[in-house]
């Protein structure tokens, strides 16, 4: 028998501090089938900077026929005015990526590659192993100018095209992308079909091989095991969550389906369970007003939508 944890870690003892990575203008809004104009992602990206965010994936500076949505990069950060303390990053999907980042004046940058050599073909047209090797240089040459580097793996609790996808192969990417030089990885559940089962199995052979401290875990809300998945997180230590301002976003092979974990969701809970995120909850919601006036449909943020219900203003925990 593996043994017993108990709940004290996520109500009790642990460190109470989580950081919130708000990747919403970029993982939500490459899944929106609307253009948002650069005004307002601009306007949406201040939001969240104002609700108290310190970490916020602003944009994509990858192949623009590739994210027809985000090929305003470099006008989104030349508009953007950015307040001190803040981390804007972009996704950077090879050198030239880099090379554009670089010029905007872009300090931190996140690369991905996942879990499944299937879904990377179709993603950017490389083997996992290519990918790999091709983003080692991309990875040490942003260090060398002093550039942040995250990293994400995506499928790695399961791939559209292999299915089920075990520990072992996310554990060995996110080892490959340490060992590069990339200070965190986030995990990636691109399809949401992660359950907490799966979380724990997968931490569990994790334990030891990865710095939990350098790990974040950005799950998908597609069938409704997104906060579940995070207490997991939570009761393992793991401290850096991933998460969209009203949930925006979707997933390209489920249509129909919810995208990222709500950031509204996620502190609510994460508020509710005493932990200290810094951020305003009621500010979040405002930020989300700004970019749900231009998609065609509804958040699916749940304590977004309570708060729309229960009263013309924002409430709810902050
Ligand atoms: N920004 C702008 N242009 C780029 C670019 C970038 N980051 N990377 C490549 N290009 C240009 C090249 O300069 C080249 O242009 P040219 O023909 O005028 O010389 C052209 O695109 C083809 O370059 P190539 O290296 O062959 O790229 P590709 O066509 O194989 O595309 C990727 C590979 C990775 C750049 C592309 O698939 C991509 O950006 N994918 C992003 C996918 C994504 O964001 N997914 C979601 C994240 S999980
Ligand atoms: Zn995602």
């Amino acid at each position: 028998m593996a043994p017993q944890r108990s709940i004290p870690q996520i109500t009790g003892s642990g460190p109470k501090r989580v950081t919130v990575v708000e990747v919403g203008p970029r993982d939500g809004l490459q899944n929106e089938r609307v253009r948002v104009p650069t005004a307002t992602k601009v306007q949406f990206i201040e939001a969240l900077a104002d609700a108290g965010l310190k970490r916020i994936e602003a944009t994509s500076f990858v192949l623009p026929e590739a994210v027809p949505q985000l090929t305003d990069a470099e006008a989104v950060f030349a508009q953007l005015h950015r307040q001190p303390g803040v981390r804007y990053s972009a996704l950077t999907p090879n050198m030239r990526g880099l090379e554009r980042a670089e010029a905007a004046n872009v300090r931190e940058i996140a690369v991905f590659t996942a879990a499944t050599d299937t879904f990377v073909r179709h993603n950017i047209r490389m083997t996992l192993e290519g990918s790999l090797e091709h983003l080692a240089p991309v990875v040490s040459r942003a260090r060398a100018d002093g550039v942040g580097v995250r990293g994400y793996v995506s499928t790695v609790f399961g791939c559209p095209y292999e299915g089920a996808v075990q520990p072992e192969q996310g554990i060995a990417v996110a080892e490959r992308l340490f060992a590069m030089g990339v200070q965190e990885v986030s995990i990636g559940d691109t399809i949401g079909v992660a359950t907490p089962g799966d979380v724990v199995r997968w931490l569990r052979a994790a334990e030891g091989r990865l710095p939990f401290d350098q790990l974040a875990l950005h799950f998908h809300d597609t069938r409704g095991t997104a906060l579940a998945n995070v207490l997991v997180g939570l009761e393992f230590g793991i401290r850096t969550f991933d998460s969209t301002a009203g949930g925006v976003g979707g997933c390209p092979f489920a249509p129909g389906a919810s995208g990222n974990l709500a950031t509204e969701d996620l502190l609510y809970t994460l508020h509710g369970l005493g932990y200290e995120t810094g951020v305003d909850l009621n500010k979040i919601m405002l930020a989300s007003n700004i970019i749900a006036n231009c998609l065609d449909h509804m958040l699916p943020s749940r304590v977004y939508q309570a708060a729309r219900v229960t009263s013309c203003l924002p409430i709810g925990r902050s």
